[in-house]
């Protein structure tokens, strides 16, 4: 029998919440499935900070390198706001990121029928909603040189006298592979893809757009692709959302059309994501599997939280790391059935009212509908 082998970090505020129904969920797996998980758990964030001294300990890279999939909760927090930047807890995930060049980000934005009256949108526009954006992971101003603040010498017209730095650089070889994710994502979805930057502004924008387009032009001539300049997606994602299939952007971008997308399904508290690498010796990618969603500092540590963007990544990584297709759809039903049953954990109620189910109690219903279907 395979044992798929998975290192879980919890991490900060709300994280370890959202995490223990998802480890509820691995349980019906084991138990009712068969399946086998080796499971390790380690620290990431503030709570690797308070035990080591940093976001990630070293011994914790090694792990994270050395299993078939990575779960992670979410990381940060107020209590570590003033910490260096160099060990701040978005350092840690940000290192997984880098160290294990994860670099196709997949976050699904999928409308449930059941939440489409919540969306701040109206019901005719989210309803079938179903779109993937593709973030570039590992590059672009999150990680581009120079960065840092430092003093501005020379130039007394500078009230304060620092200057704070980041760059935008992108290689070609960089944007070409996240394009092929893009394009490989597509034909088995609807088979379009718009790659979104800001071409009319950085030039980082214009070498985006012409290798999406050689990648195209070259390999993938079947799919249809489509240009945006950044700012018009935005506008467009909350116009007329369901005019897209997936999406392809960079890092920055990506996270901010994330965040967006995610309201369009109803909650933050929703959306899940898979980061993916190239593929190991065993033919799966390398892959960290997490929420889109923070740590939610307003709401940690009041049984509040919303666990299912933990539960769906949890499903994403038994899809595209495990190749248990058939298993990430019947988790995704049991979570569909959930809601179509009207249970609610606060983050989803809207003027409909009734009594918000604990991150627990919503994990429970997961797990009775998994027996149920
Ligand atoms: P956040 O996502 O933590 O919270 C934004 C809002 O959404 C809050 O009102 C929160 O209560 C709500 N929310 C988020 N997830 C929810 C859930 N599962 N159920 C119910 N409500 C939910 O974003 P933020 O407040 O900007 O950031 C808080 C901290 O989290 C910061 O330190 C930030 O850097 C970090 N962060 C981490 C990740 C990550 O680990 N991947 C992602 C985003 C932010
Ligand atoms: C996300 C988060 C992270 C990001 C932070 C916590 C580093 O916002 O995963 O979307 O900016 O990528
Ligand atoms: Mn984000």
């Amino acid at each position: 029998m395979t044992t798929y082998s998975l290192l879980i970090l919890p991490g900060d505020g709300i994280g370890p919440e959202v995490m223990a129904e998802v480890r509820k969920v691995i349980g019906w797996f084991e138990k009712s499935r068969g399946l086998s998980f080796d499971v390790s758990e380690d620290l990431v964030g503030g709570a690797a900070y308070d035990k080591y001294g940093k976001p990630l300990a070293d011994e914790t890279m090694a792990k994270a390198q050395a299993v078939d999939a990575v779960l992670l909760g979410a990381v940060g927090g107020p209590k570590y706001d003033n910490l260096d930047f160099s060990v701040k807890p978005e350092r840690g995930l940000l290192r997984l990121r880098k160290e294990m060049d994860l670099f196709a980000n997949l976050r699904p934005a999928q409308c449930f029928d059941a939440l489409a009256d919540f969306s701040s949108l109206k019901r005719e526009v989210v309803a079938g909603l179903d779109i993937l954006i593709v973030r570039e992971l590992t590059s672009g101003v999150y990680f581009g040189e120079p960065r840092g603040i430092h003093a501005d010498d020379n130039n007394p017209d500078n009230e304060g006298g620092r200057v704070g730095v980041n760059t935008q650089r992108y290689t070609s070889g960089e944007i070409r592979r996240v394009a092929r994710s893009a394009f490989e994502l597509a034909r088995k979805r609807s088979n379009r893809v718009c790659s979104m930057e800001k071409a009319n502004v950085m030039e980082s924008g214009i070498l985006w757009r012409e290798e999406v387009q050689w990648v195209h032009d070259n390999e993938y001539p079947d799919v249809e692709l489509s240009h945006m300049y950044a700012d018009n997606g935005a506008m467009q994602l909350v116009r007329n959302p369901r005019q897209f299939d997936v999406i392809v952007t960079d890092n920055l971008f990506g996270d901010i059309l994330s965040d967006a997308a995610a309201m369009l399904t109803g909650s933050l508290g929703m959306l899940p994501s898979a980061s993916l690498g190239a593929p190991m010796a065993n033919g799966r990618p390398k892959a960290l599997y997490e929420p889109v969603h923070g740590s939610a500092p307003d709401i940690a540590g009041q049984g509040k939280a919303n666990p299912i963007a933990c539960i769906l990544s949890f499903a994403m990584c038994l899809r595209y790391s495990f190749g248990l297709g058939a298993e990430a759809d019947l988790l995704e039903k049991a979570v569909e059935r959930v809601l179509a049953d009207g249970v609610r954990t606060g983050d989803l109620m809207g003027a409909e009212g009734g009594k918000p189910v604990s991150t627990a109690e919503m994990g429970d219903h997961i797990v009775a509908a998994l027996s149920a279907l």
